[in-house]
């Protein structure tokens, strides 16, 4: 198993994990948003299938957006003078096990991956929060890994989320 970013794939091995949106992504979109530098993908393969992949982009999470007493919770987490409208942040733009790997504990590996790769870059540019919109089904699995919601109610079929790095550093 080796996780590797998606430009240096040759090709991008067969992957299903369900759902086809997440998977039409991967094969029709990942090296478009990359080269347009909208998104970056990481790929977690055996020699001969894929066996997860994530997407991240820069994102930003803002009081204009939140539900008020939400935004109230997530301020308390920031010393007062430093109370600003709006916080950086990194967008796991997609996140997917394949169906054969699913419930085995590579989702948070690989959530932690994530939240362990943010901090690392914090040289060159902060991000205080990991944001998502969930899928209403994986909200409880981001739950578990620590996200909190950022509205009281979803958004269509997605429920907009942040993680806080900073109780990592
Ligand atoms: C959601 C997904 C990424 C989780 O990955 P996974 O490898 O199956 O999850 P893990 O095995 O690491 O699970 C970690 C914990 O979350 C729980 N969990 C995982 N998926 C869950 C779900 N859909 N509902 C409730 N709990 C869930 C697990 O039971 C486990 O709990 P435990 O620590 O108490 O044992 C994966 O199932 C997937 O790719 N689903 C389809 C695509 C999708 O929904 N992606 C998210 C887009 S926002």
């Amino acid at each position: 198993m080796r996780l590797a970013k998606l430009e240096e794939l040759e090709t991008i091995k067969p992957f299903d994990c369900g759902d086809s949106d997440l998977n039409g992504f991967l094969f029709e979109n990942a090296r478009f948003y990359k080269a347009e530098m909208i998104a970056n993908t990481f790929v977690l393969e055996s020699d001969t299938t894929t066996i997860a992949y994530f997407s991240l982009l820069n994102d930003m999470i803002s009081q204009t957006m939140m539900d008020k007493n939400l935004w109230r919770k997530l301020r308390k987490r920031i010393p007062h003078q430093k109370h600003l409208g709006s916080y950086p942040a990194v967008k796991v733009g997609r996140l997917a096990v394949s169906l054969e790997h699913k419930g085995k504990g590579l989702g948070r590996e690989l959530l932690d991956t994530i939240k362990q790769m943010s901090i690392n870059h914090q040289s060159i540019s902060a991000m205080r929060f990991l944001t998502v919109d969930a899928y209403l089904a994986a909200v409880p699995f981001y739950e578990k890994n620590g996200f909190r919601p950022l509205l009281n109610a979803p958004q269509g079929n997605t429920l907009p989320m942040y993680f806080d790095l900073k109780p990592l550093v």
